[in-house]
């Protein structure tokens, strides 16, 4: 605990104290349990094991420099838990409870929280998944909620330097009308064959393009996308994307300074136009791209040479950090202090 580098944390996972968990049986969930056991134990053929029922979330709780906690709208990120329960049969959590749970497991790992000036933060990782034995393609009848933290650094090692991405068209993360929309594990799983390659070429992930004409982006494996062109915040508007929280976020704070807010088809050919472009998402906060090379085209699309990022960009990650960490006033309410 003592030798923990706070500022230089990767984006990992790191042993803390206690997770919640919580079960659904006979139709009902159960009460909220504390463990600190790190191990689950369930039935061989549960159905999140070979069908995918599975769902998990991501959001963050941050200390300020008054030292109090803040966690950024956990209720966005309980509400797509639920879309994404709909999107594959499971069972909901309910609202409220995720929200306790989250309150509990942060409160119970505070110790783990890094300080305001590491620039790290608490990762908050929610999982939904079924438990009840099923061997005909059947949802289960039985779920766990669990929920555990870990403290992180950036999810791309350079943080907030630029990095390049780059778009292969073999390859999909989500189908037309699939479940790109759900935050489900098959979706990362599908992800993983490209990632590698992408990662094993030199860059920091994939940007896909619209499984169904391959002509639109859609985002990055782990993080949505958006391009700045003169004063406009554009960002693809796609049925096999995932509604990003930072994103929606983003998109408000953009419109607060006088941008124009343009969510749309983008065409592939329009990151000739971007003065900047990024990727956005909780982990990934504002990650700028320097170039994103097409490799099914040998087309490659610069916005920064001098390794910095665009102006823009900082703009927007300075607002949405200093809202996050209470530097500035939270005028939309999308940060709980927890007590
Ligand atoms: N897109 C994908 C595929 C993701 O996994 C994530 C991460 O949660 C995001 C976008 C960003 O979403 P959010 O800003 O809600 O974290
Ligand atoms: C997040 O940003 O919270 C994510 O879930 C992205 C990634 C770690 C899958």
């Amino acid at each position: 605990m003592e030798n923990i580098n706070w500022s230089g944390l990767p984006f990992g996972y790191l042993k803390t104290d206690y997770n919640v968990r919580c079960y659904y049986r006979d139709g009902k969930w159960g009460e909220l349990e504390v463990t600190s056991s790190e191990i689950i134990n369930i039935h061989m053929a549960a159905t999140c094991l070979h069908y995918g029922q599975e769902s998990f979330e991501g959001l963050k709780a941050f200390k300020g420099k008054d030292g109090k906690i803040r966690v950024f709208r956990m209720d966005e990120n309980a509400k797509r838990m639920q879309s994404s329960a709909r999107g594959i049969r499971m069972a909901e959590f309910p609202q409220e409870m995720f929200e306790e749970a989250v309150r509990k497991v942060v409160k119970l790992n505070k110790r783990f929280i890094p300080p305001y000036e590491s620039g790290s933060a608490l990762y908050i990782r929610p999982l939904l998944i079924g438990l009840g034995a099923q061997v005909g393609v059947q949802p289960a009848n039985e779920y766990m909620f669990l929920v555990f933290v870990t403290p992180v650094g950036p999810y791309f090692k350079e943080g907030f330097k630029p990095t390049k991405v780059c778009i292969l068209r073999e390859y999909d993360r989500a189908a037309p009308h699939g479940t790109g929309t759900y935050k489900v594990g098959g979706n990362y799983a599908a992800s993983l064959a490209a990632g590698t390659l992408a990662n094993s070429k030199g860059y920091a992930a994939v940007l896909y393009l619209d499984p169904k004409e391959k002509k639109y982006l859609d985002e990055c494996g782990p993080a949505n996308f958006f391009g700045i062109k003169g004063n406009s915040y554009i960002t693809p508007k796609s049925d096999s994307i995932l509604p990003s929280i930072t994103n929606k976020s983003l998109m408000q704070l953009a419109e607060d300074t006088g941008m124009t807010v343009e969510r749309r088809p983008v065409p592939v050919e329009e990151l000739a136009d971007f003065d900047e472009a990024a990727e956005c998402g909780t982990a990934a906060v504002i990650a700028p791209l320097s170039q994103i090379d097409d490799l099914d085209t040998n087309k490659s699309y610069t916005f920064t040479t001098d390794n910095k990022p665009g102006a823009i960009c900082v703009k927007l990650y300075n607002k949405l950090r200093a809202i996050q960490y209470g530097d500035e006033p939270d005028p939309y309410g999308w940060v709980t202090v927890i007590d």
